[in-house]
């Protein structure tokens, strides 16, 4: 059986190339400010910098074209915890599991790194979305932007092991 070639492969990177970078904050505006219709989006910020960018790369295309993206930072509250932001897919894009690998790419980074609960303010249209990823709510649905939000968390699974784990009698 010949396996299906890749139609995309998805990076984490902490220093995305320029090209790619352009093409990060131009999805932002797109899809953020355009779609949506958020006004004064920030499409880029100082946690650009400290963050690692997990972005879905079409190698098919004339240029390597970026299809989807999502970031995450560290360090969250000044605690052992993680901030998913900026989750994104191309909109002729969608519903082909690429916002799906560009999570799971986030999520790897968080449970390498033992942080112990991953953040983030999902809208509630994707609440499912995130769900699907091991996120549960917390706390009230909000609105932000005149879009309804709700606080979402992940904590880092427990190892199923039993080397470590104690025993009483
Ligand atoms: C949310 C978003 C990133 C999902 O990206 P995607 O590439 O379409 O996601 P996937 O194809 O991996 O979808 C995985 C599953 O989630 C479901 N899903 C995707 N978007 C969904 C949504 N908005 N609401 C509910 N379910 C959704 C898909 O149907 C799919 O389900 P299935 O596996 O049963 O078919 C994309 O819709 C998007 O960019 N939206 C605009 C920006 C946005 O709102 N980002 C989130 C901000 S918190």
């Amino acid at each position: 059986m010949t396996a299906a070639l890749p139609l995309y492969r998805i990076v984490a990177t902490s220093s995305p190339e320029d090209a790619l970078w352009e093409q990060v904050v131009a999805l932002r505006l797109q899809v953020f400010a355009g779609e949506q219709g958020i006004a004064d989006v920030q499409a880029s910020d100082a946690d650009d910098l400290t963050g690692v960018h997990a972005l879905a790369i079409d190698d098919d295309a004339e240029v390597p074209t970026l299809i989807g993206a999502g970031r995450i930072t560290f360090r969250h509250r000044g605690r052992n915890e993680a901030l998913i932001a900026w989750v994104v897919t191309d909109p002729g894009r969608r519903k082909q599991g690429v916002g799906t690998g560009v999570m799971q790419a986030l999520i790897a980074e968080a449970d390498a790194r033992g942080i112990e609960e991953t953040l983030l303010a999902a809208q509630a249209h994707a609440t499912d979305f995130y769900r699907a990823l091991g996120f549960s709510p917390i706390g009230r649905p909000y609105e932000s932007s005149g879009i309804p939000h709700q606080w979402m968390s992940r904590p880092l699974p427990r190892r199923r092991g039993l080397l470590g784990r104690v025993f009483s009698s």
